[in-house]
């Protein structure tokens, strides 16, 4: 397949300045050797597409070190349950081969009994270690033709590609379809999720954007995008997981018809001009207010002696702290429940990161809460802390 989305027209319009890795927490006789690129993000006009301009190469970010792990959360286990039963049902047959992409330590896999059909592609090698211990086939590699071409039992014979929170990462979207055009079968689906721009928009989460997140898609835009490459958009779900995502359903050219629910998603990106820069303009003046919103909010605590603590440092994190300048000065720690992270520091801002045992003890007045995305079930599990939650997204 020829390469069409390379050289598409990139408006940049805003600049977020200087970004460290998202996940690079840093221990801190590394804070002189951190790495930083400009955060610049464009809208594709051929497409449609909102995208980072520049991005770090895909090894900065996911080797074996790369701290997310899908089970550490809950919901996102009863999600990905309820997202295995829902392909199951439409999607599947007896004997069908599935491929995830950037299938993490398993949590998707897992829930599909049948493990001789099932190969995960998970290019970081301790997330992959912790699915391949969970008896979940595993390839330790980057999701692409030469990889994929070694797959001779599911090329052409493959029924299902999932991903999730995946195909924003991938800078060669080009590459990507042509391995998803080797695997799958005439009348396969690729169905995939990822945070939506609609409601990053709608609620001004600019923290979706880091070095890993390079677009930002909408349905229009992944219509677009796989139009070039003889593929059909054929249905998209709202999902309420990542503070808004979309799941999108995604078969070869004419095999099915978009549905009238697609129709009625696609005509209202329309209206409130998802399809144009327009909207991108918008979301830039937002950008500064919520910006100019939330360091007002922490100096005021500050003012009145309020102590501040953050939870979950999360990749999102990254951006907000350096976009708004807020560092040690303003917030104590921050507490998560990984231990890659725990010990080390926020990248770029160097706020340190403890352990959930040291926000019991330590109990800050007021917390922002980073991983506003997972609130309903931090805010249930944390009901006595009796202090304020905050966050730059409305909670
Ligand atoms: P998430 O918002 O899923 O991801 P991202 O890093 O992509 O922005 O947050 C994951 C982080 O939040 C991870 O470091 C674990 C942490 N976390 C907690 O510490 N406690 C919790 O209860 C949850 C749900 C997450």
């Amino acid at each position: 397949m020829k390469c069409k989305i390379t050289g598409a027209q990139l408006k940049p319009f805003m600049t977020f300045g200087k970004m460290p890795i998202a996940n690079a927490f840093v221990k801190k006789e590394n804070f002189d050797k951190e790495f930083f690129f400009e955060m610049q993000v464009g809208f594709n006009e051929d497409l449609s597409l909102f995208q980072l301009n520049d991005h770090p190469k895909p090894e900065k970010m996911f080797n074996k070190h790369y701290p997310f792990f899908t089970g550490s959360s809950e919901f996102m286990k009863v999600h990905f349950k309820d997202y295995a039963n829902f392909v199951k049902k439409n999607y599947l047959n007896t004997n069908s081969k599935v491929i995830e992409i950037g299938s993490n330590d398993g949590t998707f896999l897992n829930n599909f009994s049948d493990k001789k059909n099932i190969i995960g592609f998970e290019p970081s090698s301790n997330v992959a270690d912790k699915a391949q211990k969970n008896n979940i086939p595993t390839i330790n590699e980057f999701f692409n033709t030469s990889n994929v071409s070694k797959l001779s039992n599911f090329l052409g014979n493959t029924d299902l590609i999932c991903a999730s929170n995946v195909i924003c990462h991938v800078p060669n979207l080009n590459n990507l379809i042509e391995s998803i055009d080797l695997l799958l079968t005439k009348s396969g689906t690729f169905v995939f999720e990822e945070p939506y721009l609609g409601s990053m928009f709608d609620k001004v989460s600019y923290d979706q954007i880091y070095d890993e997140h390079i677009f930002i898609f909408s349905a229009t835009a992944v219509k677009n995008i796989f139009k070039k490459y003889n593929f059909d958009l054929v249905d998209a779900f709202p999902q309420n997981t990542h503070g808004g995502s979309m799941r999108y359903i995604v078969k070869r050219e004419k095999i099915s018809s978009p549905s009238h629910n697609l129709k009625r998603i696609l005509e209202d990106e329309k209206k409130i001009k998802l399809d144009t820069i327009e909207s991108c303009l918008i979301f830039k003046e937002k950008c500064k207010i919520s910006k100019e919103k939330i360091k007002n909010k922490i100096i005021n605590l500050k003012k009145e002696g309020k102590s501040i603590c953050g939870y979950a440092a999360t990749s999102k994190s990254t951006t907000v702290l350096n976009y708004c300048g807020i560092n040690v000065d303003h917030i104590d720690y921050i507490c998560d429940t990984t231990i890659e992270k725990i010990g080390k520091y926020t990248p770029g801002t160097h706020i340190p990161i403890k352990n959930m045992d040291y926000f019991y003890k330590n109990q800050a007045d007021s917390v922002y809460l980073f991983a506003w995305n997972h609130k309903n079930e931090i805010l249930q599990k944390e009901k006595d802390f009796k202090g304020e939650w905050f966050s730059h997204v409305a909670l």
